[in-house]
């Protein structure tokens, strides 16, 4: 056998060194446990920051939202959100978020939640985000002129406005612990 394809074949038999392969269940698993506090407790805030009108419930996005996102984080794994169409920059996505969010949108028949290799330490989880009907207050296409300005206020560079309700708004994501 020539040698180049002996090395070849070898390298094929060696599967166990590709650290790019992953146990995709698993860590797709891993990555719903980790953003599901942070999903389910971002979800009550907005609710009763609603209740007291949709200007104050603004700081619950802004203030909260990164404050729980950061209590949702362990050790072993980080969450959060993103988008392509931002209205914080800060939640801007990380490049191995940006394929994930382009294919998610590229492709309405394929937006299970993905996983992927980051690094030799880290996979990265994503699921969409869609927008419901009580985000549309904030996220919609018509504002209210009160609503609009403060938030033009707070966030001159906003994109993240003239949606409907479900659409696909962005992502949670998690970045987790490789073992
Ligand atoms: C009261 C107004 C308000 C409502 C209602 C609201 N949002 Fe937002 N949303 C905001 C604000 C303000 C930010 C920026 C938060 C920050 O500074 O991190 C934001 C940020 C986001 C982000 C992060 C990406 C970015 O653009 O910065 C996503 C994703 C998002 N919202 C989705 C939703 C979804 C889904 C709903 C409905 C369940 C919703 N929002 C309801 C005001 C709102």
């Amino acid at each position: 056998m020539p040698r180049a394809v002996l090395v070849l074949v070898i390298l094929a038999a060696a599967p166990a060194c590709d650290r790019s392969k992953i146990n995709e269940s698993k860590y797709r698993e891993a990555g719903a446990a980790a953003v599901a506090p942070f999903k389910k407790n971002l979800k009550q805030a907005l609710l009763a920051g609603l209740e007291k009108g949709p200007i104050n419930a603004i700081s619950v996005c802004q203030v909260e939202a990164p404050e729980l996102a950061a209590a949702a984080s362990t050790s072993v794994a980080r969450v959060g959100r993103t988008s392509r169409k931002l209205r914080n920059p800060d939640n801007a996505p990380k490049p191995w978020m940006q394929p994930l969010l382009d294919r998610y949108e590229a492709d309405p028949g394929d937006r299970k939640p993905a996983v992927v290799a980051i690094d030799d330490q880290t996979v990265g989880y994503v699921e969409p985000i869609y927008l419901q009907p009580l985000c549309v207050t904030c996220h919609g296409s018509t504002l209210s002129p009160e609503l609009e300005a403060k938030l033009k206020e707070l966030y001159p560079q906003d994109q993240a406005t003239g949606y409907d309700a479900g659409d696909l708004r962005g992502v949670f994501w998690a970045e987790l612990a490789r073992d």
